[in-house]
Parts: structure tokens; C-alpha cells; sequence
């Protein structure tokens, strides 16, 4: 990819995966911004739409169709709303939409994946925590994503089952510099977040990823902690976080955890990185079955989703901070969907609302 991309030379391509549920809800309102965007800036994002997930299986049979893979492999970035939901509960693993989500993060080695979680003081109400708690709250968690129990040997026979947790050195180092990288455009301060008191990975761990921060990145400093003391300190002092860095199972256990500061998983996005700079962006939430089709699923997340890929897959650094500063306005001014306030916005009335401040936004600064 060259700086030039998506201006007048070549424009960006970025798949679109809605998928499931609320997925192609809250898919729409990124296609809007999108829209807003080329229509106001210099910017020019093909989108080709692609089968994941429980959509993928019904048309045809496999949760990530060759097409979808292919497609991704031509692409700059791809954008999913989300996959699942109980039609597909009873398949076979092999065609669980789940699967998609896992085949496609190892398929193109996406091991770094980014889940920011910033308090908003408009928001701080929604939160089960008191807001005193919530005061400066602004981490960022690198989950390792392509490794550990997710993606090591299973077996299951009517007695017994495992799932092996296998880490090897450079899996490690290339998720640490990742954090590495990221902690020193933030406060420099890495949580190394495992169960080392116990578990053999976590010991390689801590000696590979502390070798590594030592080595090359002296600027930055390095904790330990605990995964169950993690959780605990992530309630009653998460404004003490910068960089929360761990392995993949910890990394989902805790980002769902950590999405209750914000007040609703409907406002976590996330980036899933690999070295390439081709991402896959996607809200934290799920495919929410319960309220699909019904016009209300919170597009927050998806679009804050959007604006993680112009940074750092597109290298629009300027749309991304503009389409963040809409956001929060947005939620200044209580612009919030039905998860958050009882007589809350529909999904539409939101992403308008948000483009109409994008489009003001970017006039002004033509
Ligand atoms: C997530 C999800 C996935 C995961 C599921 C859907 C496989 O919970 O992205 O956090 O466990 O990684
Ligand atoms: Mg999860």
C-alpha cells in the first residue's frame, strides 16, 4: 500500500462483512460514514460486500467462503459487524459462525488485536461503577489473538476433552513490540497481565516479553500482574491502566469485563492487526439476537470501529480524530441508543446524527 492509496491514485478497498444479527445494522451506519467522507474529502473506499459467518452458511455451507478470503486478501482492511446466533447453535463446529471469525484471524495472521476503552464523562452514569471510579479512565488492551487455547490441539471423546495452551517465543515478542509500539505514542506503561504463579506459558511470557521491552524498548515500563488480581483492580482502579497486555483467553475474559466502564459493550470497537498493516475492524459486542431487525442496535461501536481502520490501516490519522470528535459530541449532547436510555434514539437517528456533524466538521476544515 502507498500514501497514495484511496486519494486520486488507487482508492482503498476495504471488505464489508456484515454477517449476522444487528451485524448488518450497524454495518449500514459505517457504510454511511464512509459515504459522508468520500463525498466531503479526498478519500475513496471501494467497499465489496462478503458472506461471514451464519450468513456465509446458510448460502453456502462453510463460515468463511474461499470468496470472502480471497476478497480480504485484495483488500487494504475489512469491516465486520458481527457473526452468530442461536438458528446455528445445534451445527457441526465445522459450521459454527464463530468459526468464520477464528479462520479469518488465522488466516491472515491478525495476532495483535487492539480494544480501547475510554470513560466518557456523558457516560459515566451508565456505568455500574461509581463515577469517581470512572474519572480518566483511558487503557488500551493488545489481546494476543491467534494464539494459546483458541487455536491449540482439541479433542473431546464421551470422558474427557482438552484444549492445549501452547505459546511459542516469537508469538510473544511480536505481540509485545505491538504493545511495545503502542504504549509509547501513550503514557509508556505496559501491564503484563498472566497466571505465572501457575501456568508454564505465562512464565515464558513474562521472560520473553520483559526481555524484549528491556531490550528495545528501554523508554517503557513493564508490570506484572496477576490475571485474577487484574480483574479485581480493573473495578476498583482502572484509571491506574495504560497498556493491559495478555495473552488470548485473558484478553476476552477482561475486554468484556472492561467494556462495563464505558457503560455498554455497544460503544467498544476493536482492530485486529497483523504486520502488514491489513486489519479487520469490528465492535466488541455480539450479533445480539434479542433485538435484531428492530432498528435500535447501538452503531457507536462499529463506528468508532471505522474510525480505528482510516488510523491505522488507511493512514487517515486527520478523518479518524474527526469522526471520534463527532462521537463525542454526540454523546454530549445524549444522543444515545436504547441500551443506554430507556426512550433512546433508533440506529438510524444516531448515524445521522453523526454524520451531519461529520459533514459540518469536514466543510469546516476543507
Ligand atoms: C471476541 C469474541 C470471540 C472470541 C468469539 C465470538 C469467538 O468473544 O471477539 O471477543 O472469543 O474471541
Ligand atoms: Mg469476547
Amino acid at each position: 500500500m502507498t500514501n497514495e492509496s484511496g486519494t486520486r491514485g488507487r482508492p482503498f478497498k476495504v471488505v464489508g462483512l456484515p454477517g449476522d444479527g444487528i451485524g448488518p445494522e450497524v454495518y449500514s451506519a459505517a457504510r454511511r460514514v464512509l459515504d459522508v467522507l468520500g463525498e466531503s474529502r479526498d478519500l475513496h473506499i471501494e467497499l465489496d460486500e462478503q458472506l461471514i459467518g451464519g450468513a456465509a452458511v446458510d448460502a453456502t455451507g462453510s463460515p468463511l467462503p474461499q470468496q470472502t478470503i480471497d476478497a480480504c486478501r485484495a483488500a487494504d482492511a475489512a469491516l465486520l459487524g458481527a457473526v452468530g446466533g442461536p438458528k446455528w447453535d445445534g451445527r457441526p463446529a465445522e459450521q459454527r459462525p464463530e468459526l468464520g471469525l477464528l479462520r479469518i484471524r488465522a488466516e491472515f495472521g491478525l495476532f495483535c488485536n487492539l480494544r480501547p476503552i475510554v470513560t466518557h464523562p456523558a457516560l459515566h452514569a451508565f456505568s455500574p461503577l461509581r463515577p469517581e471510579r470512572l474519572r480518566g479512565v483511558d487503557l488500551m488492551i493488545v489481546r494476543e489473538l491467534t494464539g494459546g487455547s483458541y487455536f491449540g490441539k482439541k479433542w473431546r471423546d464421551d470422558d474427557q476433552a482438552e484444549d492445549v495452551c501452547r505459546y511459542t517465543r516469537p508469538e510473544v515478542e511480536r505481540v509485545t513490540r505491538a504493545a511495545g509500539r503502542i504504549a509509547r505514542q501513550r503514557n509508556r506503561r505496559i501491564t503484563l497481565v498472566d497466571k505465572a504463579n501457575v501456568l508454564e506459558t505465562s512464565r515464558l511470557w513474562r521472560a520473553v516479553a520483559h526481555r524484549v521491552i528491556r531490550d528495545e524498548f528501554p523508554d517503557v515500563t513493564m508490570e506484572n500482574m496477576y490475571v485474577d488480581a487484574a480483574s479485581m483492580h480493573l473495578l476498583t482502579r482502572p484509571a491506574d491502566f495504560d497498556v493491559l497486555l495478555t495473552e488470548n483467553l485473558f484478553g476476552d475474559i477482561l475486554s468484556d469485563e472492561a467494556s462495563m466502564l464505558c457503560g455498554s459493550m455497544g460503544l467498544l470497537p476493536s482492530a485486529s492487526l497483523n504486520e502488514e498493516r491489513f486489519g479487520l475492524y469490528e465492535p466488541v459486542h455480539g450479533s445480539a439476537p434479542d433485538i435484531a431487525g428492530k432498528g435500535v442496535a447501538n452503531p457507536y461501536a462499529m463506528l468508532l470501529s471505522v474510525a480505528m481502520m482510516l488510523r491505522h490501516s488507511l493512514n487517515r490519522p486527520g478523518e479518524a480524530e474527526a469522526l471520534e470528535q463527532c462521537i463525542h459530541a454526540c454523546w454530549a449532547d445524549g444522543l444515545l441508543t436504547r441500551d443506554l436510555l430507556p426512550d433512546g434514539l433508533g440506529t438510524e437517528d444516531v448515524t445521522e446524527a453523526v454524520c451531519a456533524r461529520l459533514a459540518n466538521a469536514m466543510a469546516l476544515s476543507a
